[in-house]
């Protein structure tokens, strides 16, 4: 599940509060086994929902529909398609439970802001008054990202149950056996609009009601329709369903996406610790609130602080002003078919550690600007609590509370296997070295879905380490699941709190580098080596031999923060350079060493984001094919700063010299000059410790890829046809 920072689920399933700095997780081994990982690894969408129910509120149109139009705003990073919501067409207050006019639904293809001109032009046409006050509402939205059917309106959520909107859902996940569902259906005489999966849902429920009130009179509850829906539907999924049958209330369930309920409430707090039944109390006193749903806490912070976090198998009944939620026992029965009774449980709302300042651009144009800029402050986080300076008598050390008690397991172990993706696979490649000096122990790479590709051995005795900022990712999700299969010790490194990699992993550390909105993943890359830096140092704190070496290194990460306020003077500098290769085709990039890494990942920050070819190049394989590329147009950028490797880097530039190429070399402040005679562009950056040199030298390729984009005038945050966390494989 996409998770919140600094909530922590413990073992009883309520939900405690913690501090930021509650940094390492730790979860008993017996948790793992309780989770369904069918529900997780492979049918997540990467979709978005928002919904908003005001009660003793008065709220105009214009209002409700900003709410909803900024809600998915505040999903879009996730990336998307298209998008859709649906709002009342009259006020049906008092809720009269008798069926209102049909809910309105808006759906476009294209970005949020086409929805929005086509909503506002649809209500010019149609007369629709803005002004109208509703004193309760019930409004969805939705981002959906294409998986079954196109990109297009009909195709867009929410999905209906046919022409009167009866039954709208919004839905993240897919539906497993919808095909099934829809032939059903067919024989039932409905018909079917879109490609999805998620049609049945509406259909289905229009179904259930059709069928329970063939007697006459509405009898069925909207939770009991939504019930019966849940029993027929396999797969994964968060919904919100919306019904002109049941004016003002709304129906939210899930299993295996992720979705919260935000409360806020305009009189006094009667009890901080507030539970459901205290809700319901709050709201026969009468008491206004407005009610939020979100499939991402991102949506949510600007309303409210109060949230409810949505389990597997519960069914959430909006209504009244209060909040009922309903419980399958078991989540499903053992022959894996229907799910058990429901039964009414009692659930605490817990506080999002998350500041409206995390999701806003600040004084920042874009996020991944932003968060390029806040990296000496989210090192600093990364960093807190977990450094020991030592006094006089007392030696440098680093506590990893997440990791102390498994610190013996991973020293026997015959192996570790760093597991990724992209920016974090990277990230685990730049740590490998310290890893292997410290530890002794063989470490091995795996590219997550290379892995299960190759259903590549993995043995009880190794420790296997899970790298992922989202801790969503599915490739890593299914690595994961295949580790935990063939015995192995699971480690976590994420960068979200309850995210499924937290969950599901035997131990981990939280990287604490707080929201990254950006599509191109900046400071949880610089974050994520920190935390691996910090992960080798304790993993070889018993050695006496490395003692030295590993006091250097935490002196080095003590100054890493400032050096990383030094590097980033050099943004115009990068933005000069970005100019100067606007137009360029290819970028390459060679490094080796502990800056392997840094080649590999300057050079997808710069395809990512500034849809330009560039492609990372271990500087050692130059002469095995590579070279054929150089000429006097072609750049390069040789990552040559001092290291072990450096002089291996000066005979690099060298050769490439010598062919004519078209260097940028970056290098130790000092040393331009003798890098590189002067006859080629230099980037100087300060020099820190040699494994923490790929923290201070990816910061100017970052730039370099963010000033290019911009440049080149795509978008920064969303790049052309990725998304945020890849939840589906
Ligand atoms: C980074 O800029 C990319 N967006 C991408 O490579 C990302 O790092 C990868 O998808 C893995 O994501 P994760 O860290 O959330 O698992």
């Amino acid at each position: 599940m996409v998770f919140l920072d600094g909530i922590r689920l413990n073992r009883q399933n309520v939900i405690t509060i913690s501090g930021i700095t509650s940094a390492a997780f730790q979860f008993h081994h017996s948790d793992l086994f309780s989770v369904h990982f069918d529900q997780h690894l492979n049918f997540t969408e990467m979709c978005g929902i928002f919904a908003y129910l005001n009660y003793d509120v008065s709220r105009e149109r214009r209002y409700i529909l900003e709410v909803l139009f900024n809600g998915l705003r505040r999903l879009e990073y996730r990336g998307y398609d298209s998008a859709g919501i649906s709002i009342d067409s009259s006020s049906v207050a008092g809720a009269v439970r008798s069926p209102s006019d049909p809910p309105l639904v808006f759906r476009q293809e294209g970005n949020i802001e086409s929805l929005v001109k086509s909503v506002y032009q649809e209500v010019s046409a149609t007369d629709l008054n803005l002004e109208e006050s509703f004193s309760v509402h019930a409004g969805i939205a939705h981002t959906r990202w294409a998986t079954h059917g196109e990109p297009a309106p009909r195709n867009s959520h929410p999905q209906s149950s046919g022409a009167e909107n009866d039954f709208l859902v919004v839905h993240n996940g897919v539906i497993t056996n919808y095909e099934v569902l829809k032939q059903s259906l067919l024989r039932h005489g409905y018909t079917f609009e879109s490609e999805t999966d998620t049609e049945v849902i509406p259909k289905l429920a229009k179904f259930v009601f059709d069928k329970a009130n063939e007697g006459g009179d509405q009898t069925v509850t909207f939770s009991e329709v939504v019930l019966e829906v849940m029993r027929h539907l396999e797969g994964a999924y968060a919904l919100i369903f919306k019904s002109r049958h049941y004016p003002n209330e709304l129906i939210a369930c899930k299993r295996g996406s992720p979705l919260l309920l935000g409360v806020k409430e305009f009189a006094e707090e009667q009890n901080n610790g507030t539970s459901y039944n205290e809700m319901n109390f709050i709201s026969k006193n009468g008491h206004p609130k407005e009610l939020f749903l979100s499939s991402d806490p991102h949506a949510l912070v600007e309303h409210t602080k109060k949230v409810l976090v949505i389990e597997d198998s519960e069914v959430v009944d909006i209504k009244d002003g209060g909040v009922t939620i309903l419980k399958f026992d078991n989540g499903k029965r053992k022959d894996g078919k229907s799910l058990s009774r429901p039964a009414s449980v009692q659930r605490a709302l817990s506080i999002l550690e998350m500041e409206v300042e995390q999701i806003s651009k600040g004084k920042y144009k874009y996020y991944m600007q932003k968060e390029i800029h806040e990296q000496p402050e989210s090192l600093t986080t990364t960093m807190r609590g977990r450094l020991i300076r030592g006094g006089s008598s007392k030696r440098k050390s680093v506590l990893l509370g997440g990791l102390k008690d498994h610190l013996k397991t991973i020293r026997r172990s015959r192996r570790i296997v760093f597991i990724g993706c992209g920016t974090s696979y990277n990230a685990a490649l730049a740590a490998r070295p310290i890893l292997e000096e410290l530890c002794g122990i063989p470490v091995m790479m795996e590219i997550a879905s290379d892995l299960l590709d190759r259903q590549a051995p993995v043995y009880r005795d190794d420790t296997t380490i899970f790298v992922s900022q989202s801790g969503e990712t599915a490739d890593t999700l299914n690595a994961l699941e295949y580790a935990l299969e063939n015995g192995a010790l699971c480690v976590g490194i994420t960068n979200t709190v309850g995210s499924s990699v937290a969950r599901n992993t035997h131990c981990g550390v939280h990287i604490n580098a707080g929201s990254e909105i950006g599509v191109a993943s900046t400071k949880a890359y610089t974050s994520q080596i920190v935390v691996m830096a910090m992960v080798a140092l304790a993993i070889g704190a018993d050695t006496i031999s490395t003692k030295q070496r590993r006091e250097g290194i935490i002196e080095s990460l003590l100054n890493l923060p400032g050096k990383i306020r030094e590097v980033l003077k050099l943004d115009e500098e990068m933005k000069e350079l970005a100019r100067s290769l606007i137009s360029e085709q290819s970028l390459l990039m060679f490094g080796r060493g502990y800056n392997y890494a840094t080649a590999l990942e300057g050079a997808l920050k710069v395809k990512e984001v500034a849809l330009m070819h560039s492609e990372g190049i271990l500087a050692g394989e130059m002469k095995h094919g590579p070279l054929a590329l150089v000429d006097e147009t072609l750049p390069i950028v040789v990552i040559a700063t001092r290291d072990q490797c450096f002089s291996k880097q000066q005979s690099v530039i060298q050769q490439l010299k010598a062919r004519k190429g078209r260097l940028i070399v970056m290098c130790t402040e000092g040393d331009a000059a003798a890098v590189c005679g002067g006859s080629c562009r230099v980037i100087e950056v300060p020099q820190v410790v040699d494994c923490l040199q790929p923290v201070v030298n990816i910061v100017p390729l970052q730039l370099l890829a963010y000033h290019l984009t911009v440049l080149r005038g795509y978008n920064v945050d969303q790049p052309r046809n990725l998304a945020k966390s890849v939840t589906t494989e």
